[in-house]
């Protein structure tokens, strides 16, 4: 979603901006803007779309100073336009804002500034923001943000620049992701880590209700109160490369790529090589025994791991496991109590929703857990206890190495749980230990023909809609396989259970339909087959993910595994067939339409 950075240092403020908002287009935007303070006044421009629209405008109207702000929107309330994207400012352009996340009570602050004579320009919830601090500015600049923070309802996360305070830099952050970037005569605000590590690694990560004062003088951190609050360094142990393309031409592909090497990280980063068994056990045993129930929460692809993550633990644990799409997980009314175990699932670690989750539950579950890729997210700072996906970070919109991650994290939870209640012994769990450790080669050997699914996704570029068929270990990976394809090449694309076909999904099918099957799982492969005839005698072409080869279907095959384990191969095909359809189609592979990396509102 949006993003934010600011600056305070020696250098072109603009250049340390624009690379800022370079480095967080991944996040999704329709729209880019700087504000830049010098002397009395504050230079602002802003553009509709791409970057490359702001980096003319400043070719035509240079801008200097020594601190500034700046602002990739996602529009959420007003169409993308100039006059909507960020910064917004005052009337005399003496202050100026960008913000994250959404004003609730924006209407209503509108219309008590309005009476106050405030005039109002934008369709956005955010330009009261700017205003109302101008309204309650008496001699400093971070009072007045204080002060209007007591006042907006919703979330945020905030940077402000003004010219009546030259030399300041104030941020504050409550629901929406800021962290400070510490560098040696210069500091940083941003909201995510990629955007300042062409500078720095070393940041403080704000929680909610904390602001951030940065002057010449350095980094001051206060609560609402205005006491000092002391925190620690946080070192990022992402490497510049992590945020760049390397050799490939989208960071999807190079994502797709480092799947083997991201399976081994997340295994080892729990198990010690030596032993081939776990570092240390994480479940209690008492606490385990008394755990009835276990929700695995997530959003998007994080809720289809979930969906393998239920079925490992329900195989090898033992334990009755929903899961459920967070955004509806927070309005229902899940029976949750002390023998609860609530667990969420993030790349980000900041999906609103996700996160609403962790706020509903905690206290009242017996613990909630996340499962992130992001360290220092809000759900890593959040959650009881928290199990980090070893992914590095994750660019392209399209998630696929953090899944691949979520799976094998789930499956190592699974077994650790089944350990912990007895029904696995240390050999038993050494033994599914060492069949996860053979999955980054076979991940290879499914890279290897990469060539071939290339060409595959040539003759499947120009179809208006594609069935995604699995059953048992294979459905939840059909409904990825869906996902995936569906958002970077906007074909439509629907998954079912292949059970479900002759419930109704099979009226759709006709001569010459596509049918993507996924038959990794062995133990139920002849009744997918049997659906598949089905769909074939009324003229409908099988391509299947599958380890053996089938005459009849058009195959892509995988190594074999145990079945419990196939998501993590079965998967790896479908993310090189979406990437490659939508490179045939000429499509933005890493940045698709409407869509953004993280999704920090509701
Ligand atoms: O950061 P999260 O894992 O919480 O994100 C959840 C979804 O927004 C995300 O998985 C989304 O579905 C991806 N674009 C799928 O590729």
């Amino acid at each position: 979603m949006c993003g934010i950075v600011g600056y305070l240092g020696k250098r072109p403020v603009t250049d340390v901006l624009v690379n800022g908002l370079s480095n967080l287009q991944y996040r999704g935007y329709d729209s880019a803007g700087v504000a830049v303070v010098n002397e009395n006044c504050i230079s602002i421009v802003k553009k509709e779309g791409k970057l490359e629209n702001l980096e003319s405008a400043l070719e035509s109207t240079p801008v200097s100073g020594c601190v500034g702000i700046a602002h990739t929107r996602w529009a959420t309330h007003g169409k993308p336009s100039d006059i909507n994207s960020h910064p917004h400012y005052n009337a005399d352009k003496t202050i100026a804002v960008v913000h994250n996340g959404i004003i609730e009570n924006y209407k209503e602050l509108k219309a008590f500034l309005a009476e106050k004579g405030y005039e109002f320009y934008s369709d956005t919830d955010t330009e009261v923001i700017p205003k109302l601090i101008d309204y309650l500015y008496e001699d400093n600049i971070e009072t007045a943000v204080m002060k209007a923070t007591d006042m907006l309802k919703g979330s945020y996360a905030l940077g402000v620049v003004s010219s009546k305070d030259n030399n300041k830099l104030v941020g504050v952050r409550k629901q929406s992701p800021l962290i400070v970037g510490i560098g040696e005569n210069e500091n940083f605000i941003a909201s995510d880590i990629p955007a300042i590590l062409d500078y720095t690694t070393d940041v403080y990560l704000l929680d909610d209700n904390e602001f951030v004062i940065i002057t010449d003088e350095g980094i001051k951190i206060v609560d609402r109160n205005n006491n000092v609050i002391e925190k620690a360094i946080y070192k990022v142990d992402w490497k510049k490369e992590n945020v760049s393309k390397g050799n490939y031409e989208h960071y999807m592909l190079k994502e797709i790529h480092e799947q083997p090497e991201v399976t081994k990280n997340t295994l080892d980063s729990v198990i010690d090589q030596n032993t081939g068994f776990f570092r240390k056990i994480t479940f209690d045993k008492e606490m385990l025994s008394n755990i009835n129930r276990i929700y695995l929460v997530g959003c998007g692809t994080a809720y289809h791991a979930g969906l393998s993550g239920k079925m490992a633990i329900e195989t090898l644990a033992r334990i009755p496991v929903e899961t459920d799409v967070a955004s509806e997980f927070r309005y229902r009314n899940p029976i949750v109590d002390s023998n609860t175990l609530v667990i969420v699932i993030s790349q980000s670690g900041e999906t609103a929703d996700t996160l609403e989750a962790v706020r509903k539950w905690k206290g009242k579950a017996a613990a909630v857990i996340g499962i992130t890729n992001v360290i220092g997210s809000s759900v890593s700072r959040e959650c009881d206890k928290v199990f980090y996906t070893r992914a590095g970070a994750e660019i392209s919109v399209a998630s696929t190495k953090a899944y691949v991650a979520q799976l094998t994290l789930l499956y190592l939870v699974a077994i650790e749980m089944a350990y912990t209640k007895g029904i696995l012994t240390e050999e038993e769990s050494k033994e599914y230990i060492s069949k996860l450790y053979q999955l980054p080669k076979s991940i290879e050997t499914i890279l290897d023909s990469e060539d071939r699914i290339a060409a595959l996704a040539e003759e499947l570029k120009d179809e208006q809609s594609l069935i995604f068929l699995g059953r048992d270990y294979d459905y939840p990976v059909a409904l990825e396989g869906a996902l995936k394809v569906k958002e970077i090449t906007y074909i439509n694309c629907t998954g079912y259970a292949a059970g479900e076909l002759k419930h109704g999904p099979i009226a759709l099918v006709e001569k010459g339909t596509k049918i993507i099957a996924v038959c990794g799982s062995m133990r139920i492969e002849e009744k997918t087959h049997s659906n598949l005839r089905e769909v074939m005698t009324r003229g409908a072409e099988i391509y299947c993910v599958s380890s053996t080869e089938h005459k009849e279907f058009t195959n892509i095959v995988i190594s074999e595994t145990i079945d419990l384990f196939t998501p993590i191969l079965t998967v790896v095909p479908l993310q090189l067939l979406s990437y490659y359809i939508a490179k045939h189609k000429g499509l933005n592979v890493d940045m698709p339409r409407n869509l953004a990396k993280s999704v920090t509102v509701e």
